[in-house]
């Protein structure tokens, strides 16, 4: 069974004799801080790195157990009975826990250019001033897509106009196979985006590493709330983390992963192209996964049950998307696999 279900990286993408030295390093070095209790906020080496990187106060910077952690305490603080914007297909954990949290989840149109900028002011037209705007505007989770150059500069003055707080969720942006970076809905807004990333894609996700750059007093309440819930995160991973940086192999150990990445997204885009010529499908510059659209009227579920012995994939509802969409992730597999893959997808359609 071939799995273009699984978001996570190739075994390969992990550098583990690297993170092994680092890890003993940090524990030689600094041992009874980080195997101790410590700030709620995070490790201060990594969270003052992370500072200087954003070009903001360190008291800006919160870092959680990976960044769905921080979604979290960030969605339990201001989700709860409020309207929340979040993207048409959308990642799909995001969604549940807001769900379970009573949010009132209104889920806005995209298209191969990202977000429609028309669907968000629809709906701060529609209805009580939303809590929140949740996107995810570069290499999408599910869809692959990235929000237009353009686009960005739209949302980014719509949002300031309507007071609307963004949370910018942006784990894939440095896995990037082509291209020039577009600029960050946090760098082209003053105030009203909330930054949130995770060296999961970039590093390790089992190190389980995220953080969030915050308006200030926000951020000292969800530090008040990581606290009151697991009193300090994992300070050895981010210590790990850290020491990995320190030593120079951030940079080069991206560049790594996104060539080892790249030609896995090559395979499935050419795949899709033999096997499957009568859908529509995203073509994502970077990140994990490609959307594929099946002609209008397939019961993509249907098409899953029936492959799913020989291989699997998200169907796109369980992202909020139509009946006919799935997410495929190339991230985890073999080109080899993907071919096969695909061609088994074919084959159940
Ligand atoms: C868009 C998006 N946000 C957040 C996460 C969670 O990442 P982390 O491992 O930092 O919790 C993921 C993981 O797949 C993701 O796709």
């Amino acid at each position: 069974m071939i799995s273009l279900a699984r978001g996570v990286p190739a075994p390969e993408c992990l550098a583990v004799d690297a993170l092994a030295e680092c890890a003993k390093a940090v524990l030689e070095a600094d041992g009874t801080t980080i195997l101790s209790y410590g700030p709620g906020a995070g490790y201060g080496p990594l969270r003052n790195w992370l500072a200087d990187r954003h070009g903001v106060d360190v008291s800006r910077i919160l870092i959680t157990n990976g960044s769905l952690q921080g979604f979290v305490l960030l969605a339990q603080h201001l989700a709860p009975g409020r309207r929340v914007l979040v993207e048409n297909p959308t990642y799909d954990r995001p969604l549940k826990i807001l769900r379970e949290l009573g949010a009132d989840v209104v889920a806005l149109d995209m298209d191969d250019e990202g977000l429609i900028p028309e669907a968000l002011e629809a709906a701060l037209a529609a209805g009580d001033p939303p809590a929140l705007l949740y996107t995810i505007p570069t290499f999408q989770n599910p869809s692959g897509r990235t929000l237009t150059t353009e686009r960005r500069r739209r949302i980014a003055e719509i949002a300031s106009a309507a007071n609307l707080l963004v949370l910018e969720d942006d784990p894939y942006g440095l896995v990037r196979y082509e291209g020039e970076p577009e600029p960050s809905l946090f760098d082209l807004t003053g105030g009203n985006v909330i930054y949130s990333s995770s060296f999961s894609k970039t590093i390790a996700p089992g190190l389980r590493v995220g953080w969030f750059v915050l308006p200030e007093r926000l951020a000292a309440e969800l530090a008040a709330s990581a606290t009151a819930t697991y009193i300090t995160p994992v300070l050895l991973g981010q210590a790990t983390v850290y020491e990995f940086i320190r030593r120079g192999l951030f940079e080069p150990n991206v560049e790594r992963v996104a060539g080892l990445l790249r030609g896995r997204r090559d395979a499935m885009l050419e795949a899709l192209a033999e096997d499957l010529p009568d859908a529509h499908w995203s073509q994502p510059a970077g990140g994990y996964f490609v959307w594929l659209e099946l002609p209008d009227g397939t019961d993509a579920g249907g098409v899953l049950a029936r492959a799913a012995s020989g291989v699997i994939a998200v169907p796109g509802t369980d992202c909020g998307g139509a009946p006919n969409t799935i997410r495929l992730a190339f991230s985890y597999v073999t080109p080899a696999e993907i071919h096969e893959g695909i061609r088994r997808l074919a084959a159940a359609i």
